[in-house]
């Protein structure tokens, strides 16, 4: 037996636990910008993903707080650009921190302990630790109607590689077991690398 839930006759807060607990576990774009006043951000986004290989394209939605537009959107508005830092385990708990709720005064990479590194393409920081890094550019907006999130589409212009990560041989496909990233579950709960199941295409 299965309900059918309407999502007009829930609540907003109930519609985001069940499209956040269902749509699991989310990559997590984890993104640095620079403020107008050169002032760095990072935070951490899992209405994320790759939407397209060539050219190589991601999206991220963002929310609102409080009414007030969030520092990464204002930012990726002003720069134009930003850096994805792909969330490995060890970087786990410095993400979280990340996510404060805390003013453009605050550097986040300070907040969590972080080593800030400059791109070379791109205008903005990532994060020193991170063995893979997108470098990208605003390539579009999308207007999401009624909903208070915008979804922004950037192009990577660059990506950044740890020489700890090895790539399968002949190819460009990083290893799983050495990368170890971070999907996001519902609220607090991460899924961390653990089984993986190899299935051949039919
Ligand atoms: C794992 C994780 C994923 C998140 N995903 C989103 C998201 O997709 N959209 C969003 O608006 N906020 C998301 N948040 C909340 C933001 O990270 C948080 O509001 C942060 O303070 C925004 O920072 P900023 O104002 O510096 O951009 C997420 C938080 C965490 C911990």
């Amino acid at each position: 037996m299965t309900h059918l839930i309407d999502p007009a006759e829930i609540s907003g807060r109930e519609r985001y636990q069940l499209i956040t607990s269902l749509v699991v576990p989310r990559p997590i774009g984890w993104v640095s910008t620079w403020d107008e006043a050169g002032r760095a951000n990072l935070a951490p986004y899992s209405f994320f993903n790759a939407i397209s290989a060539s050219p190589m394209l991601v999206a991220v939605s963002i929310g609102q707080r409080k009414g007030t537009l969030k520092d990464t959107l204002v930012n990726l508005r002003s720069r134009g650009a930003f850096c994805l830092n792909v969330v490995t385990e060890p970087l786990l708990e410095a993400m979280n921190a990340t996510s404060a709720e805390v003013g453009p005064e605050v550097d986040e990479f300070e907040l969590a302990g972080l080593g800030r590194a400059t791109s070379e393409r791109v205008d903005a920081p990532y994060v020193a630790e991170c063995p893979a890094v997108f470098e990208c550019e605003v390539s579009q907006e999308v207007d999401l109607g009624e909903s208070p999130y915008v979804l922004v589409i950037g192009e990577v212009v660059g990506v950044r590689l740890s020489e700890s990560l090895p790539l399968a041989e002949g190819t460009m496909t990083v290893d799983s077991d050495a990368l170890r990233a971070v999907g996001r579950m519902s609220g607090a709960e991460y899924m961390l690398p653990r089984e993986k199941k190899v299935l051949p295409r039919p």
